[in-house]
């Protein structure tokens, strides 16, 4: 039966103020959670931090607005602030910095392959598709460091839902911002799953950004630091090319109902999918605070820009964030897709072999890494460690690693430090070989 949240009962805004012992509640167990509840958790983060800033936008943006209205925005924006605290604070203190990176690059990788295929604008689901390859390529960097610096296999923490392995080089993903910005959506004529698709993976990449740029500098190794540097870096521009899809005609009002249509959309999921009973417990409760907010805002919208909020979310939610295994799907997108690069605003996307030798972007991959590039540090580091990167992938797809490495990689504007395919080759054999040697010894 579709659910129209306009029509539901939902919790009024009055009865949402909680305690703190409510508000703060337990944290999950990082060893017994599931890893589709831990991105969950992540990405409602992410969702609440941009819920709770688009409130405090609206009040400073907003001029000719009653005493009430933005009273209750205000209201609305406190309770943001404490669902915020209660998801992220649902990770416990001792999963460390880097397991929860690995976390935050799996919801990118799941998340963005799970909108690509529900994505009805062919040219926003050719976006995701080409930010999914990136992330996945980070997810396989921090994965060294994980195993260099605390001893964590991949698999702890992506529960072999994930493949780990490389993928678009992370050298390759800093850009002229010119590049980064997309053609937006014309917001008369987009369906409201663009929308809220779009809203969803900005959150989350918006916080994945703050999250490095709050924890990076919490390890003392130099080239962990600068990878993190790197990555969050390439984050921001991850921010820059999914909100310049977002129509800026939109009004206030209109943006606040696609914010709060877009966190029913979520916790709906969330509450759908769960699996630990406590948590999903929480999520209705939050679905049902949000259906409070939407139909505040419905009213808010109906009132300031007389028209029906069904015309911007229509009659229905949609499923933003069924997080399961996306490893066929990313596979695909990989062997496909691995040597796209950036062209202008309209012009989609071309293999780095049809760029100009004057791409804007050279300039930028020149200067960032003209001492070296962090991200393939790691490669190199990793070699001495364990005589080979840390991949996790079934046996076809760790076969064709140097094969996507070689597609991957551009032949300009390379670090003097790269990992080239015939590196990586050296190193598995070398691999191979110390592992027959030590077979021999037992
Ligand atoms: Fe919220
Ligand atoms: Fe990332
Ligand atoms: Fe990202
Ligand atoms: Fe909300």
């Amino acid at each position: 039966m579709a659910f129209n949240p306009l029509e539901e009962k939902g919790i009024p805004l009055e009865k949402q103020m909680r305690n703190w012992h409510q508000i703060v509640g337990e944290p999950y167990n990082k060893t017994e959670v599931d890893c589709y509840t831990r991105t969950r958790q992540i990405l409602m983060n992410g969702i609440e931090v941009q819920a709770w800033g688009f409130k405090h936008q609206m009040n400073r943006f907003l001029a000719d607005i009653d005493y009430n209205d933005r009273a209750n925005i205000s209201r609305i924006g406190r309770i943001e602030n404490t669902q915020q605290m209660t998801a992220n604070w649902m990770g416990p203190a001792d999963q460390s910095v880097l397991e929860t990176t690995l976390g935050y690059e799996q919801v990118a990788v799941d998340l963005t392959a799970w909108l690509a295929q529900n994505e009805p604008d062919k040219y926003v689901k050719e976006t995701f598709d080409f930010g999914l390859l990136e992330d996945f390529d980070h997810l396989y960097r921090y994965a060294q460091f994980a195993y260099m610096t605390e001893g964590i296999e991949p698999d702890d923490i992506v529960q072999s839902k994930t493949d780990v392995i490389v993928g678009r080089p992370t050298q390759h993903h800093h850009n002229c911002n010119g590049l980064r910005l997309r053609k937006h959506y014309g917001k008369n004529n987009t369906s409201p799953q663009t929308k809220v698709n779009i809203l969803t993976v900005l959150s989350g990449e918006q916080q994945t950004h703050n999250f490095y740029a709050e924890h990076g500098f919490m390890y003392g190794d130099h080239v962990l630091r600068e990878t993190y540097a790197e990555i969050k870096d390439v984050e921001e521009e991850h921010v820059t090319m999914y909100e310049s899809l977002i129509d800026p005609n939109e009004t206030m009002w209109e943006k606040f109902l696609i914010h709060e249509f877009t966190e029913v959309c979520n916790y709906y999921t969330c509450y759908e999918d769960e699996v630990d009973e406590r948590i999903k417990k929480y999520w209705e409760v939050a679905l049902n605070m949000e259906i409070g907010h939407l139909q505040m805002a419905a009213e808010m919208f109906k009132k300031y820009e007389k028209r029906d909020p069904e015309e911007v979310i229509g009659k229905e939610i949609f499923i933003p964030c069924r997080f399961k295994s996306q490893k066929p799907y990313v596979q695909k997108i990989l062997e496909a897709e691995a040597n796209k690069r950036l062209a202008p605003e309209g012009e989609f996307y071309k293999s780095y072999e049809e760029i100009p030798n004057d791409w804007a972007s050279y300039k930028v991959q020149e200067k960032v890494a003209e001492i070296s590039a962090p991200s393939e540090n790691a490669i190199r580091l990793v070699e001495i460690y364990h005589d080979r990167d840390i991949v996790s992938a079934n046996e076809g797809l760790k076969r064709k690693e140097t094969e996507i490495l070689d597609k991957g990689l551009q032949r300009v504007a390379v670090a003097h430090n790269t990992v080239i395919p015939e590196d990586l080759e050296r190193m598995i054999e070398k691999h191979e070989s110390r592992k027959k040697e030590t077979e021999k010894l037992i």
